[in-house]
């Protein structure tokens, strides 16, 4: 049987393509969804998308993830930095979490992205990679449903 993974997407991330290409490269949402997408396949994972800019329907997201998926893999953008809101809702799900970010946030000149609120409750971590990167993530959720 397949198994469902939630790839959630935070804030600002829909403006791939033009938000500081030099650091998150050129290609789109869309475009990261469709390689992701057939990642997935590769590893008979259905990815379903999301994303949103609005922290509270984040976490209303995340509320309901436990029902619909087997696994997460989380971008929540600057949201990793701070909020104690998506890691508590985090905390309920019940289901193997992977935070992946695009960049590489402990090299990045700014110190709070060093910071992330929700690594601890994660199995796993992937910066730096690029798109490359969600294969990473999905690997990793793989072999932990595995088990
Ligand atoms: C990001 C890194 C965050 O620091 C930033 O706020 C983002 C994107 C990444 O994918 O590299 O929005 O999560």
């Amino acid at each position: 049987m397949r198994r469902r993974v939630d790839v959630m997407h935070g804030v600002n991330l829909d403006q791939l393509g033009r938000r500081n290409p030099e650091i998150y490269g050129t290609f789109t949402l869309t475009e990261l969804e469709t390689t992701v997408g057939a990642f997935a396949r590769e590893m008979d994972f259905d990815a379903t998308f999301w994303q949103t800019n609005h922290e509270g329907e984040f976490c209303e997201t995340l509320h309901r993830a436990a029902d619909r998926a087997d696994a997460l893999l989380l971008n929540p953008g600057a949201w990793t930095h701070y909020s104690y809101a998506i890691r508590d809702a985090l905390e309920m799900c019940e289901v193997p979490v992977v935070e992946v970010h695009i960049s590489e946030v402990d090299s990045r000149n700014e110190e709070w992205r060093r910071h992330s609120v929700i690594r601890d409750i994660c199995i796993g971590r992937v910066q730096g990679k690029g798109i490359e990167g969600y294969r990473e993530a999905l690997a990793m959720l793989r072999d932990e449903l595995g088990k």
